[in-house]
């Protein structure tokens, strides 16, 4: 062969490398396989699992404003590839440890000078630089794209981003639809190419401000399950200075891959995708959907793939792919454990105002102190104490009080700037008083500041609020961002907003406090790196009472759970809301009172509220035991059994190093009462209740070997076999088991009798199989304690 017909073939085979380059990576156990290329130069992945494809090849970039678009005239430069594996211990959790096991490989892409046009004539010419970093675990893909600094690329803003999830299916998906301002919604179960016909229907008895972007739209995370019985979950990890991703069902072939060198590409082009999704970032108030500067990189896109359910409900990968704490001292971050003047004024028994003098209010002009109160003002200093006391006597840890603040007379749906200054209480609520009474009995309250959705009214005042809750020893606040967001134009989940919530918790973190953020954006898995983030609602909960389908709690955990815990709210024992208030006629909630118990399990939050009213509660001492015995964080947790959308049935055994962190701090307070026993350490250490405290380490007993189980059921009755074998064998418990009683139904128009429950104690081991009957929406509870 002649030299130079030689070189020409290299120099072609050169080319054909760079046009289709094709990089594999393997998951540790070999499993899934993710493979990557540039086709024509535009990047493409695809993901298998025993060499089927579980995401068919699915396009990446990114179109841009005043410049080329990433997503064409990419070389590719370099792939580096690594092993991680590690164990790593939360702060609080599901676990006490938690393994993060990923092989990674990092491709760098290029669009070389002269390839592509810039506006930016000032830029020295050099290359454009993205690079795409994936890391696969046994249960699944995460990827995410960086910008060196050594690029053209410095300042740009992001038009779309064009990453697809292409499926290889109809799958059957639990989804919500996509909105840019309210998460408040039932999930519908349906197949994907059912979306569409379903999206009108899905706003049903949803939240407000309702903002949706599409037809096709929905949120992650989205799970869904093949025909096969794969679980596959869509959602994004570690979202941070950058809109949130939603996704939209594009409903097209994805005709612009030509020739793929990916496997099994030409064996798939029959059925190439019709069902590929493609990212939707949440705009900001101009439209554009992300203003990045490098150095910086986007938030991991995940798709999870499981072959059981409880594997999803078992993974980690959100948390994984997050970054470690970033908080150096964590002393001061607790489980708690809470009651609420809260249930009072959302069943409207009571409210937040304290007056109806004044068709407007003007925070400093206003003049509160001279006003007639209505009388329904529920965070008044009589009802505070008795809540109080109440929490005291019953073991828990603390007390949220809303409407402590002026300005609820006008807070709702006013769009209003200056709507609360969150420093001022109510004439009837006497805030340095009632702190040190709830001290003096062992309880912390917790902190309210509803923004209304101002939150740049919010940090005009975070500083001054913040420093309030040091003063009087709060250490934890629920926030709130009900309404449209002001600044006008914005949604709940833009870039901006999202950098506001972050704010507001590494704010909050420099004054030792914990946040609970309701209507603010999903979590993402940012409790890993800010363990102060002990809550989030971003999700429809106990506030939406009747309206809650059944089955709705099955779901939350394979969706809104995965990216960090949820102040669902519950504990409601009177369902019937009638019951209540006399004008509330057919509201009823869709659970039993053990179905309500088995939430205690089955849903993890570090932050768990018994959401009822005392005088509820005190209806049902013997059954409202269980939340007194329960733990909220754990050592250990076994997934017994799943199905989203039908039934969860966990086992969890506490940690014993938190379970009595709450009380302790309160004893550190200055007028704090030592000694305070929780009542999850008074279960695990068998502490009779005539023992009133004790002091840190001195504690009666050595803990037992604890466990509860949880089972919750939607609309169906079932029976289910529970294997004890995660006892410890040779050794002899007690259990408490709360079940639906024969008769009970938590169906509003078929025999409803949501009350009916039955309690018994059984001697267990590692050896019995106990065979517990939900009724239909029901569930049990059962706490396990070592003999001795
Ligand atoms: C909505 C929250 O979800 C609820 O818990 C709270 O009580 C109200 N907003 C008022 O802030
Ligand atoms: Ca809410």
């Amino acid at each position: 062969m002649k030299k130079s017909v030689f070189i020409a073939i290299l120099m072609l085979f050169a080319a054909w490398q760079t046009a289709f380059a094709q990089e594999k990576l393997q998951s540790p156990d070999g499993k899934l396989e993710l493979q990557f290329e540039l086709n024509d130069g535009t990047p493409y992945y695809m993901l298998n699992r025993d060499g089927k494809p579980v995401v068919l090849p699915s396009k990446m970039g990114f179109t841009l404003e005043w410049r080329d678009d990433l997503e064409h005239a990419f070389v590719l430069k370099d792939v580096e590839r690594s092993t991680f594996d590690e164990v790593w211990e939360p702060v609080w959790g599901e676990e006490s440890h938690i393994r993060n096991h990923y092989n990674e490989m990092l491709v760098t892409l290029e669009q070389p000078v002269g390839s592509v046009e810039s506006m930016d004539h000032s830029t020295e010419k050099k290359a454009t630089v993205m690079q795409i970093r994936f890391r696969l675990y046994d249960d699944g893909l995460g990827f995410r794209y960086e910008f060196p600094m050594e690029n053209a690329l410095v300042y740009f803003w992001i038009k779309e981003e064009l990453t697809e999830f292409a499926m290889t299916g109809d799958h059957t998906a639990w989804w919500i639809p996509g909105d840019l301002d309210t998460q408040e919604y039932n999930y519908t179960e349906s197949r994907l190419s059912q979306i569409r016909e379903l999206f009108d229907k899905s706003h049903e008895g949803g939240g407000w401000p309702w903002t949706a972007f599409s037809k096709t739209g929905v949120q992650t995370a989205l799970q869904m399950k093949t025909d096969d019985g794969l679980y596959i979950n869509i959602h994004e990890a570690a979202t941070l200075d950058y809109p949130t991703m939603h996704l939209e069902l594009l409903e097209t072939e994805n005709s612009e891959l030509k020739n793929s060198t990916l496997d099994n590409y030409s064996k798939l082009s029959t059925l190439n995708s019709k069902l590929v999704f493609r990212a939707f970032l949440c705009p900001d108030a101009t439209g554009y959907k992300g203003r990045l500067q490098a150095p910086c990189h986007t938030p991991w896109r995940t798709v999870m793939v499981c072959e059981k359910a409880t594997d999803v409900l078992a993974s980690r990968l959100i948390l994984n792919l997050n970054d470690p704490c970033a908080i150096e001292d964590v002393s001061w971050i607790h489980p708690v454990k809470y009651m609420g003047v809260w249930w009072e004024m959302i069943s409207g028994k009571s409210a937040w105002s304290y007056t109806n003098d004044f068709p407007s209010v003007k925070l400093g002009e206003t003049d509160y102190e001279h006003a007639t109160p209505h009388g329904f003002h529920g965070a008044n200093n009589a009802n505070v104490r008795r809540y109080i006391d109440f929490a005291a006597e019953n073991g828990f840890d603390a007390l949220l009080i809303e409407g402590w603040n002026i300005g609820w007379e006008d807070w709702y749906a006013k769009q209003k700037d200056f709507v609360f200054d969150f420093i001022t209480p109510y004439p009837d609520f006497d805030l340095p008083a009632l702190n040190q009474y709830a001290h003096e009995k062992g309880i912390r309250l917790i902190m309210h500041h509803e923004s209304s959705a101002s939150t740049q009214n919010y940090e005009r005042w975070m500083e001054k609020a913040y420093t309030l809750m040091n003063e009087y020893g709060y250490d934890a606040v629920k926030g709130g961002y009900v309404g449209t967001i002001i600044p006008f134009g914005e949604g709940h989940y833009s870039q901006p907003i999202n950098n506001h919530y972050h704010y507001a918790i590494v704010e909050a973190a420099k004054h030792h406090i914990m946040v609970n953020s309701h209507e603010a954006v999903r979590p993402t898995g940012l409790c890993r790196t800010w363990p102060n983030m002990i809550g989030n609602e971003s999700a429809m909960g106990t506030e939406f009472r009747g309206r809650i389908k059944p089955g709705h709690t099955t779901i939350l955990p394979f969706t809104r759970l995965q990216g960090g815990p949820m102040d669902y709210t519950p504990g409601i024992f009177v369902t019937d809301m009638e019951q209540i208030v006399s004008w509330d006629k057919g509201d009823k909630m869709r659970h039993t009172i053990c179905n309500q118990l088995g939430l205690y399990v089955t849903f993890y939050s570090p932050l768990q509220m018994a959401a009822d009213f005392p005088e509820h509660y005190e209806q049902f001492m013997d059954a409202f035991q269980f939340i007194k015995d329960v733990a909220v964080d754990w050592d250990t947790t076994v997934y017994l059994e799943a199905e989203p959308g039908a039934y969860i049935v966990t086992a969890r055994k506490p940690k014993v190093s938190t379970l009595n962190k709450a009380a302790d701090g309160v004893g550190e307070l200055a007028d704090g009462k030592k000694g305070v026993i929780s009542g999850a350490a008074r279960y695990v250490y068998a502490i009779p209740d005539d023992v009133e405290t004790c002091h840190g380490a001195s504690l009666p007993e050595q803990p037992r070997d604890v466990w509860y189980i949880g089972g919750i059921t939607d609309e169906n009755a079932r029976e289910v076999k529970i294997k004890l074998d995660f006892l410890e064998k040779g050794k002899t418990y007690d259990a408490i088991i709360y079940a639906d009683g024969k008769d009970a139904s938590g169906l509003p128009d078929e025999g409803y009798n949501p009350q009916s429950y039955t309690i018994t104690k059984k001697k267990v081991t590692s050896k019995t199989v106990l065979k517990m009957k939900m009724a239909p929406c029901g569930g049990f509870a059962v706490s396990i304690r070592e003999r001795k």
